[in-house]
């Protein structure tokens, strides 16, 4: 017992490298780029689009995942992904033009689309049901904890300015990521669907028993049987795995939409217009990153015992409320109350945002796709999230311009309030629960037939 959920932690916390990757570097240029714009006297314009960069790379990488995943294995694909991350970081660290570090940032981009679409994956598939959520959070945990050692590295860097060492550093985790992956197994829902069940069976009984293993690999024949083809992005619309689409592109348009991104990115500056002294900015910045993290382990804790519509609902709530009172405070006179409401107002509003929204997303979208859609399925939606993700950081700032904070946070607000809707109307509770349970809820919401009290969740699937 103790062996296979060491081997569980193992293997999961080797994917999950990936999503370290991905959120160190999203988070490492924010502190690179007040060095490489001297170096290389860029434009407002210019340091736009190197940041831009990172979610457009993304968002192709993302794309091409899904396939990838399928055809050459979750395993292979993290492999992969790990060498576009080594190849991306090099190039970036011996950049000697700006146009070179815009390519360089775009293949690290394509890495991180590829992490955000493969682990998940791999996590749901290789978890038991009764772990799922945990394990699949465990890949937003790893992206908590990689934004905040970017932070913590761009703190001890900035006063040399070395930015090459600030990127550098992301191939230690790059390395880590090839040399653990090569020793883990592929996923028993990849074998099985290739051919291959008495190696899906070895894997299933290596994280749970022999007995779960046989009845985890029936499951996984039954289930393929309804889909035997697999289905590619485009016809997802077309499909049985339609109803699901709605719930993963709703949830990835949403989750940036309510602001997740531009506040973690102009919290510093949020904090400045309330008065604040700019120089505390990075304290700012690393604090919140902590509650990030610590908020992100309460989930960890919560998403198998309580279930992921609970969180999502409460995360809904606390967000809104957060953005409600931030938007009253900054039509109050400027002042240090001031100041200390809207920092905690940002804090309740990244931990909402951390205990739910953040990894329900991710939980959701590696669980709700039928087998044979499931690849294709993570691929659109997160390819959604990076495309709200590039709309929301190139308009934040038009928009605030425009109407002033207070609109542009209530604008936000009535986004989690929306999702708050949506989540009580349409995401099913997938809490230990076979696919086909949760195929059979994601369709009796869609009806309006839904039984809002799950049945309790069997451990073993
Ligand atoms: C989101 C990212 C975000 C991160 C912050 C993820 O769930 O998809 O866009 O930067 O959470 O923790």
């Amino acid at each position: 017992m103790v062996r296979t959920k060491r081997r569980l932690v193992v293997w999961g916390l080797s994917a999950a490298t990936a999503g370290f990757l991905f959120g160190y570097q999203a988070g490492v240029i924010s502190g690179a780029l007040l060095f490489v714009r001297r170096e290389f006297a860029l434009s407002d314009v210019e340091q736009g689009a190197l940041v831009s960069m990172l979610p457009l790379g993304a968002l192709v990488g993302g794309l091409i995942a899904g396939d990838l995943a399928d055809r050459i294995g979750r395993r292979g694909t993290l492999i992969a992904d790990g060498l576009v991350f080594v190849a991306g970081t090099i190039l970036a660290v011996v950049a000697p033009s700006y146009v070179v570090l815009l390519v360089a940032r775009a293949i690290t981009g394509a890495g991180v689309g590829i992490a955000a679409v493969t682990v998940p994956l791999y996590l749901s598939e290789l978890a038991p049901p009764a772990a799922r959520g945990r394990l699949v959070t465990l890949n937003q945990l790893m992206i908590t904890l990689g934004i905040l050692a970017a932070y913590c590295v761009d703190l001890v860097f900035a006063g040399s300015g070395s930015w090459r060492a600030m990127f550098a550093l992301a191939l230690v985790p790059a390395a880590v990521l090839v040399g653990r992956m090569l020793r883990a197994p592929e996923t028993p829902a990849w074998l099985e669907a290739h051919g291959d069940p008495d190696a899906a069976r070895r894997v299933i009984a290596a994280v749970t028993d022999r007995a779960t293993a046989d009845l985890l690999l029936d499951d996984l024949r039954r289930s393929r049987a309804q889909d035997v083809e697999r289905i590619a992005a485009r016809d997802l619309l077309r499909s049985s795995a339609a109803p699901a689409l709605m719930i993963g592109v709703t949830l990835a348009a949403a989750q940036q939409f309510a602001g997740i991104n531009a506040i973690i990115s102009y919290a510093p500056t949020i904090m400045e217009k309330t008065g604040l002294n700019l120089s505390d900015s990075v304290l700012y910045s690393v604090l919140i990153a902590v509650v990030n993290v610590a908020a992100t382990i309460v989930s960890f804790r919560l998403v198998d015992r309580l279930g992921r519509r609970p969180l999502l609902l409460l995360s809904a709530a606390g967000m809104f409320a957060s953005l409600v009172v931030l938007g009253l405070i900054f039509l109050l006179p400027a002042g240090a109350a001031q100041s200390w409401l809207a920092l905690a107002c940002l804090l309740v509003y990244i931990a909402s945002f951390a205990v739910g929204l953040g990894p329900v997303f991710w939980v959701l979208i590696a669980e709700i796709f039928p087998p044979a859609a499931r690849a294709a399925g993570a691929s659109v939606s997160t390819a959604t999230s990076w495309l709200s993700n590039v709309v929301v950081g190139l308009g934040f700032l038009a928009v605030t311009g425009a109407l002033g904070e207070a609109p542009t946070f209530w604008i936000f607000a009535a986004v989690c309030a929306f999702v708050f809707a949506f989540a009580y109307r349409y995401v099913p509770e997938t809490k230990g629960r076979r696919f086909s349970e949760i195929d059979q809820e994601v369709r009796a919401r869609r009806t309006g037939r839904a039984r809002v009290d799950a049945p309790s969740a069997r451990p073993t699937g």
